[in-house]
């Protein structure tokens, strides 16, 4: 037996907790005590999202809550500012592409952050632009965006959308405060869950935009759901178990408390990032980086994919890949969710030994000392 250890950037580890409410007997979904249970994870989600508004919960993974975002809100031919510096940013791209919107693209370098005043010259050279999307989190190249600045270009002009999928519950990302249109998530990464529920908060003034955009839409029709939800149920069959898992994950977050929950994520990052560097490798986000997940290259002349086979087949330890023309050459460690000191222990010695396998002469114990010492400042 090998023992697992999930350290991935989504799916993530489930508690207990949660994985013990999902195993709740099956209830029918238009009943009072389904709607308490509903109106419940409801008021915790709120909290969440720093929204005094309704967020709507969908039977989707991220993707869906992206694209319920767009098909709401837009109507054919909209010209929008993608800010792409990763695979999720090509994916709000390929949605709008999708829904026959004019996307104008910002390319963003792998690893780096957009600089906000060249969203500012963009926003300047397209006046007619409807709207920005951007990730608050690049779980690819693990980059943090200056989301709460570029907020400050959009108020009152293009509504702002931001995919917080690993950003929501990792960092604040208040909606309300910050001025932020449009801001959705998925279940599988902070909210500790398994796949399977995507949600979506909208702001006022993107509400009023939903009455005049254009684009079909039907399963995710937010005004349908917004009525219904509003009632304690969706318009169709949600997902039950789910949301007997999300109500138990909220309480979790609400109980350690989103300020602690947050400095949990912030230190396993921090963690992270002082093992890699202390044993010498190259970060890939070293600038802005994400508290989700930490990019990492690896010494010249390892095959990282081999790496990470060895990882998980050898010592169970799942790391992620990096993506595209990062393939074989960065893996990604995750510190998000369920996630605590001894997982990033645990992924730093264990790639200490892999590396070591393949030839790397890191000398054991640097990384995993460097990450002790910024863990220790939690302890009393
Ligand atoms: C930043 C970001 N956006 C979107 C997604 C897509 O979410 P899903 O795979 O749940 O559809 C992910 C998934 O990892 C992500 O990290």
């Amino acid at each position: 037996m090998i023992k697992q250890y999930l350290l991935s950037p989504g799916p993530t580890p489930i508690p207990n907790e949660v994985a013990l409410a999902m195993s709740e007997t099956m209830i029918h979904h238009r009943t009072p005590q389904f709607n308490k249970v509903f109106e419940e994870a409801r008021q915790g989600l709120k909290t969440l999202f720093g929204t005094n508004g309704d967020v709507l919960i969908l039977a989707s993974s991220g993707t869906g809550a992206m694209e319920a975002a767009v098909a709401n809100l837009f109507s054919p031919g909209d010209k929008v500012l993608v800010i792409n510096g990763g695979k999720f940013g090509e994916r709000w791209l390929n949605i709008a592409n999708a829904f026959g919107l004019d996307p104008v693209e910002v390319k963003v370098e792998w690893g780096k952050a957009v600089k906000v005043d060249v969203v500012e010259k963009q926003l300047n050279l397209h006046p007619d632009i409807q709207s920005v999307m951007i990730q608050a989190s690049e779980t690819s190249t693990t980059v943090l965006h200056p989301v709460k600045e570029i907020a400050k270009l959009t108020k009152n002009g293009p509504l702002f959308l931001v995919d917080g999928v690993t950003a929501v519950g990792v960092l604040p990302v208040p909606l309300d405060e910050w001025g932020i249109d449009a801001l959705v998530t998925g279940s599988q990464k902070a909210l500790m869950l398994p796949p399977g529920l995507g949600f979506i908060a909208l702001s006022e003034r993107a509400w009023q935009k939903t009455k005049k955009a254009k684009l079909p839409r039907f399963y995710f029709d937010l005004n349908l759901e917004r009525k219904n939800q509003a009632k304690g149920s969706g318009a169709f069959t949600p997902a039950v178990s789910l949301i007997f898992g999300l109500r138990a994950s909220l309480d979790m977050m609400a109980r350690e408390g989103f300020d602690r929950v947050y400095a949990r994520h912030a230190r396993m990052a921090r963690a992270t990032r002082a093992a890699a560097t202390a044993m010498g490798l190259k970060l890939l986000a070293p600038d802005s980086p994400s508290p989700a997940a930490t990019g990492i290259f690896l010494p010249k002349g390892l095959d990282a994919d081999k790496v990470l086979d060895y990882l998980r087949d050898q010592m169970g330890v799942i790391l992620a890949e990096g993506q595209d023309q990062l393939r074989g050459k960065a893996i990604r460690i995750a510190h998000v969710g369920y996630m605590g000191a001894f997982d990033v222990i645990t992924a730093i010695a264990a790639l200490e030994m892999a590396l070591r396998k393949f030839g790397a002469e890191i000398p054991f114990g640097r990384g995993v000392a460097a990450a002790q010492e910024v863990l220790m400042e939690a302890l009393n």
